[in-house]
């Protein structure tokens, strides 16, 4: 699936970043809890190398615990990186994320050395949500506009806590297939840039397998009629459940997409994560090997 993932503007954000980060001690990233690895930005990893890294799983309302479970202790054991699991409507977000920051810098304190942090994520992983939640002014603008860049902001958290926003840096090329899906079916890239029937259907075929009993609830349907099912017969099955049909009684395949992609996006079909470390592992494995 070819995606526009990386417009022009975003090599501006690049040097920014990577002059932001000279006098950064450090760096959290924000990541869909859904989809942890995929939307980590690989870029970033190589820049920040060598400094104290947060990862902040967000949205971990709309994602599998049991999963996210998986992902924390994977970051601890695996990367040696501290990470933590959010959510928008947590209550003092900002009381965690700032033990968690001052733990991994313990020799930057008080006024003449604040600690300096650089917040990072992609479009629409909730960065303007939690640094709204974590400062009582509204600092940050939200909304649902992948691909927008906003200027970079200082934010004092407390006196000696100094929290910089950039605008989202992508990076060049997806390596792993299945990342390009689940930052597609996430709403990650712009509608524009994708063909939603091609994403809802590899969706599908995820849930086929890991959220059968999700996906009959939330369409009324038997789970054992999905047990077996290809993935363009379950959108066809949803699409004909959902009142989505062309004259002819012909399925409208792109508004069954629609469907299934919005009610991932909401939650409404559960609390899902699509992808697992050990599955993640194999799949960047198949795709360095190509
Ligand atoms: P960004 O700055 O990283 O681009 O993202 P932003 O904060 O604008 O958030 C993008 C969307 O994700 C917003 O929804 C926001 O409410 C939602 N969101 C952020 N964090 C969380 C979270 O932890 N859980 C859930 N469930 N949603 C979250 P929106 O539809 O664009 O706007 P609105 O519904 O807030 O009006």
């Amino acid at each position: 699936m070819a995606i526009q993932w990386f417009p022009g503007h975003m090599n501006k954000a690049r040097k920014d970043v990577a002059e932001r980060l000279k006098d950064i001690d450090v760096v959290i990233e924000l990541l869909d809890a859904r989809l942890p690895a995929s939307s980590a930005n690989p870029m970033l990893a190589r820049m920040a190398k060598g400094k104290p890294r947060l990862m902040i799983l967000n949205k971990q309302d709309l994602a599998d615990p049991a999963i996210t479970e998986q992902w924390l202790a994977w970051y601890r054991a695996k990367t040696q990186t501290e990470a933590l699991g959010m959510d928008a409507g947590e209550r003092a977000p900002a009381q965690r994320l700032i033990a968690a920051c001052r733990a991994l810098a313990p020799t930057r304190s008080g006024l003449e050395k604040p600690l300096r942090v650089l917040i990072c994520g992609i479009p629409n992983v909730g960065k303007s949500t939690l640094i709204n939640s974590m400062s009582s002014r509204k600092i940050a603008k939200t909304g649902n506009m992948p691909g927008v860049t906003k200027n970079e902001q200082r934010i004092i958290l407390e006196d000696d806590f100094e929290l910089y926003d950039t605008p989202g840096m992508l990076w060049p090329k997806i390596e792993v297939e299945e990342g390009g899906y689940n930052l597609a079916a996430s709403g990650a890239v712009g509608r524009n840039a994708m063909d939603e029937e091609e994403v809802a259907l590899e969706l599908l075929k995820y849930l086929l397998v890991h959220y059968r009993a999700d996906l009959a609830a939330r369409y009324k349907l038997d789970e054992e009629t999905l047990e077996g099912m290809q993935d363009w017969q379950a959108l066809e099955l949803i699409g004909k459940r959902r009142g989505a049909v062309l004259s002819g009684g012909r399925i409208n395949m792109q508004k069954a997409a629609e469907i299934v992609l919005t009610d991932f996006r909401d939650g409404q079909t559960g609390r899902i994560t699509l992808e697992r470390p050990d599955e993640w592992a194999a799949w960047e494995k198949r795709a360095k090997a190509i």
